[in-house]
């Protein structure tokens, strides 16, 4: 009858993977609604890892649906190995992954255009991961794309070709770049037969009548709330709406069927990628962050940026998604830090404010910063919510306090089973 929504409040990587699949099973549908395989969602189950960038983390748990919704960019390379990954892994996805005819496919030119205008941006470079997200949906919005359901019509190699030659004219207006479009093209096209075998459908009438039928859906957020199109922390953004108004456009959802907004935020904050970053942490404290929680990118394995869990910005993504309640994930990376701070507010232009400013790119943010005693024990042990030492409870309460808004669960390890309700 609903449908429930899981999203990063941070900049991405906040751990909605291990969540989604956790909670999975008390759906019957399991949807992505935007992003593409910029997004790297891990899950371990039976001490397997497990990395999806497309495909919906629901497709772990036997009988669950899961689908691609239109909002999606699709890159029928990546996919097909996401695919033969879970091949590998004995996962029957056939009957339970379907795909909508309405996403846009990422083309291999997508991949050289994002990459020829990171080089032409030099030191101003987004930091993309390169997967064509940015261009695919250029071409969405400019009414250029290719879309899954023209998979299957007769003339679309020549549809290809069209968008092909209007990405190798752009291509040369930037620096240049190495590509073998050859190579890449037949393996395109190998890649596209295999997808041709996967069940498209007309999704935004599939899940309507799934909330029609009783059913319920949880929605899949790919990327954060701060990379978000509109509200990040523009240009160092995806291209996409990563916030819950994106469930509505990116599924066919209305407003209306949406009820929980699960917001999934790391005990402590990081980032990829160039942009802003106020609570950031440069020196040793950041690095031990790094080494502790090994924050390397799931899609690109590059180091993540590290630093405190900062309150103005989850302030601000709660507002924006109307989060109705919380998950902290990594508590246990904490577990050795004597010390854990907070930025309650923000200093700038001579005041204290918990407003984002509109120029946060330039501005010269001064977190205030409160602190906390860190528990100093492993949380390896924990076995329920009561169980965690006091002073572990007592940070999840006062972020609870800070933040206005219910902390249902915490996260203290990779493993699926390690998540306890509060
Ligand atoms: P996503 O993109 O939001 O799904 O997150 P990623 O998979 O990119 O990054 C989260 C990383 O943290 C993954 O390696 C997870 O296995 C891991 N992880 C998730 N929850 C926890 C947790 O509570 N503790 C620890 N130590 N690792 C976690
Ligand atoms: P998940 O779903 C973290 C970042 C990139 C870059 C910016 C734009 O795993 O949380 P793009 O490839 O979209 O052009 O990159 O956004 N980014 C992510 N950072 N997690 C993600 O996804 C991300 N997807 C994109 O690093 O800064
Ligand atoms: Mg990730």
């Amino acid at each position: 009858m609903a449908v429930d929504v899981i999203l990063g409040l941070q900049w991405g990587d906040e751990g909605k993977g291990k969540i989604v699949d956790f909670l999975a099973e008390k759906y019957d549908l399991v949807c992505r609604f935007q992003g593409g395989p910029n997004a790297g969602h891990t899950i371990k189950i039976d001490g397997k890892k497990h990395v999806l960038h497309t495909i919906p983390s629901g497709i772990f748990r036997p009988d669950i649906i899961n689908v691609i919704g239109n909002g999606v960019v699709l890159d029928p390379i990546t996919m097909v190995k996401e695919l033969k990954a879970l091949e590998d892994s004995d996962i029957d996805y056939l009957p339970r992954l379907l795909v909508s005819r309405k996403a846009h496919l990422i083309v291999p030119t997508h991949r050289y255009l994002d990459a020829a205008s990171e080089a032409a941006k030099g030191l101003s470079k987004i930091g993309s991961t390169l997967k064509g997200i940015g261009p695919a949906y250029m071409d969405k919005t400019g009414r250029n794309g290719l879309r899954v359901g023209d998979l299957t019509a007769e003339d679309f190699e020549n549809k290809y070709k069209i968008i092909k030659e209007k990405h190798l004219g752009l291509i040369r207006l930037y620096p240049e770049i190495d590509f073998d479009l050859e190579y890449e093209e037949e393996n395109f096209f190998e890649c596209i037969e295999k997808i041709k075998s996967l069940t498209f459908i007309n999704s935004e009438y599939y899940v309507n009548q799934a909330l029609t039928d009783g059913k319920t859906i949880l929605a899949e957020g790919a990327q954060g709330s701060m990379l978000d199109i509109d509200f990040g922390t523009y240009p160092y953004v995806t291209s996409s709406n990563t916030i819950s108004a994106g469930v509505c456009s990116g599924l066919g959802i209305a407003p209306n069927k949406v009820r929980e907004v699960i917001g999934i935020a790391k005990a402590y904050c990081t980032r990829v990628g160039s942009g802003p970053f106020p609570t950031e942490l440069l020196e040793e404290t950041g690095e031990k962050l790094r080494q502790v929680g090994k924050e390397f990118g799931a899609t690109t394995g590059r180091p993540r940026r590290c630093g405190w869990i900062d309150i103005p910005q989850l302030l601000y993504t709660i507002m924006l998604n109307g989060v109705t309640q919380i998950v902290i994930t990594k508590l246990d990376v904490l577990d050795t830090f004597e010390e854990i701070s907070v930025a309650a507010h923000y200093a700038y232009d001579g005041r204290t404010t918990n407003e984002l400013p509109f120029d946060i790119v330039d501005k010269n943010i001064d977190p205030q910063l409160i602190h906390f005693e860190g528990w100093n024990e492993s949380l390896d042990h924990i076995t329920s919510f009561d169980s965690l030492p006091q002073r572990a409870r007592d940070y999840i309460g006062q972020l609870e306090k800070l933040l206005k808004t219910r902390i249902s669960m915490v996260s203290t390890g990779p493993e699926r089973e390690k998540l306890f309700v509060s």
